[in-house]
């Protein structure tokens, strides 16, 4: 699995809807060599999601074992550094500057060629429209075979979706939301030890409070207070299972400071 916001030591995985939908996703793409989106607001577990699909894709635990490229561009990056950053994603190694932009469409065309791969491309609302058509233009090619995921955060679906071009050849299209608030219990008790034997009561003003159903808040809670938060400090005779309890009495501060944190 992907590694966990701040290193979180002892949380699991949340399977949310939407987590396991992304790798049914992925696998539709690279099935149909097709374009896909995933896009919603921040934190809410999108490159979580996508990282742990492709974990699965690469050590062939989906059957497909297929190779797969992950690209992220800094805000409006030029369609030479697009095309420069792939190339070198697919071969190891940066084409000399001497080379014109056209030399390295050419040059990508025959590697997405060779062998079917999937092109992931994060944070997706920072492309530009050319970088969009240009990545178009290689999907599209006749003699290209390679699945194409943009993931993105507030702001993404409105920048991909700008360009009829690329609208018109989603194949496939999930919008992350914060996970659901009757869901929230279930899924904090399995996400880690501190939340195991809480109450629901508990559980959802910790989310009213501070997580609002994301992950990545939830996740940033324990590097910060997770010993505000349990029964005082651990010693050598108490129980294991005492000493991670949510301790009742200081959660209150402690989420009040949290809920001020941005
Ligand atoms: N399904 C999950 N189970 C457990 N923890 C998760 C899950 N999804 C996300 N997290 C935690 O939340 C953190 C942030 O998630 P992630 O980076 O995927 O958010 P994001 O939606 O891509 O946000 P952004 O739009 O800012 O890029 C992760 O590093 C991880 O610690
Ligand atoms: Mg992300």
């Amino acid at each position: 699995m992907p590694r966990h916001f701040a290193g979180l030591h002892g949380a699991a995985t949340l399977p949310t809807n939407h987590f396991q939908l992304v790798g049914r996703i992925i696998s539709d793409l690279v099935d149909f060599h097709a374009t896909g989106v995933v896009h919603g607001p921040a934190g809410t577990g999108k490159t979580y999601a996508v990282e742990a699909a492709l974990e699965a894709l690469r050590d062939g635990a989906t059957g497909t074992g297929i190779a797969t490229v992950n690209l992220a561009f800094p805000s409006r990056p030029t369609m030479r550094l697009v095309a420069d950053e792939l190339l070198r994603a697919l071969t190891g190694s940066k084409a000399p500057s001497s080379r014109s932009r056209f030399y390295l469409t050419a040059a990508l065309t025959d590697l997405l060629t060779a062998a079917p791969r999937l092109v992931v491309v994060d944070e997706a609302q920072r492309l530009t429209g050319d970088c969009i058509e240009l990545l178009r233009h290689l999907h599209d090619h006749p003699d290209t075979r390679f699945a194409l995921l943009y993931v993105g955060g507030d702001g993404c679906w409105e920048v991909l979706s700008r360009e009829p071009m690329l609208r018109s050849r989603i194949f496939r299209r999930l919008p992350f939301q914060a996970i659901k608030r009757d869901q929230v219990p279930a899924l904090m008790r399995g996400y880690h030890p501190i939340y195991t034997s809480a109450a629901d009561k508990l559980l959802w003003e910790i989310d009213d409070a501070y997580g609002h159903g994301t992950p990545a808040r939830l996740g940033r809670l324990h590097p910060h207070r997770r010993h505000d938060l349990r029964r005082g400090r651990p010693r050598a005779d108490r129980r294991r299972s005492d000493r991670q309890r949510v301790h009742p009495a200081r959660r209150r501060s402690a989420w009040l400071t949290l809920a001020a944190t941005p």
